[in-house]
């Protein structure tokens, strides 16, 4: 199930973020995010499995992050996280934007397969664990491209 995220899911989505980013958000930033953003989460068996957080910025938006449960990956939970926040957003967004590492190709997969493209390289970008940098690609969606939206 599909639904905004609440007060009382800020422990399971904090869980997820610390079980699959090496440089996760912290508990205080989800609590943050539950007001400051349109943060949703995907629910399975009353499990809180996945979260996808969207900052709306006037006709735009940017996908801040997003997670899918370790054990849950792969069964097309992220893709309809993904394209059930989009379609909450009230705005009516033109475009939405992201930037997601280099080497991170399950997410740039993902994100391809919801109608993202690479504009920009922001090079250097994201710390890794050894001290080195990672780029940042740069991706952006066109929401008017999309067909459906007409008969919204
Ligand atoms: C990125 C992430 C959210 C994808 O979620 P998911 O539920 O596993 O992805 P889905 O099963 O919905 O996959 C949808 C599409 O993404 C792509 N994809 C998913 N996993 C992939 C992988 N390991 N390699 C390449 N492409 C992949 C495929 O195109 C897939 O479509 P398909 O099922 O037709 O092959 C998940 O891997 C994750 O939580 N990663 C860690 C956190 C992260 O990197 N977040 C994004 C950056 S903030």
């Amino acid at each position: 199930m599909f639904r905004l995220m609440q007060e009382s899911d800020v422990d399971s989505v904090t869980q997820i973020e610390n079980l699959v980013q090496s440089h996760p958000w912290t508990r205080k930033q989800f609590e943050d995010s539950v007001s400051a953003y349109q943060s949703t989460v995907y629910e399975e068996n009353g499990q809180v499995v996945g979260f996808c957080i969207l900052q709306p910025v006037l006709d735009e938006a940017n996908l801040l992050l997003m997670a899918v449960h370790p054990s849950q990956q792969g069964k097309r939970i992220g893709y309809k996280l993904l394209d059930e926040s989009i379609s909450l957003l009230k705005n009516d967004p033109v475009q939405i934007f992201l930037e997601v590492r280099e080497s991170n190709a399950a997410a740039i997969g993902l994100y391809e397969k919801s109608g993202f493209h690479q504009i920009d390289l922001r090079k250097n970008y994201y710390p890794n664990t050894d001290g080195t940098k990672e780029h940042a690609v740069i991706m952006v969606k066109s929401c008017t491209d999309d067909f459906s939206k007409l008969f919204k």
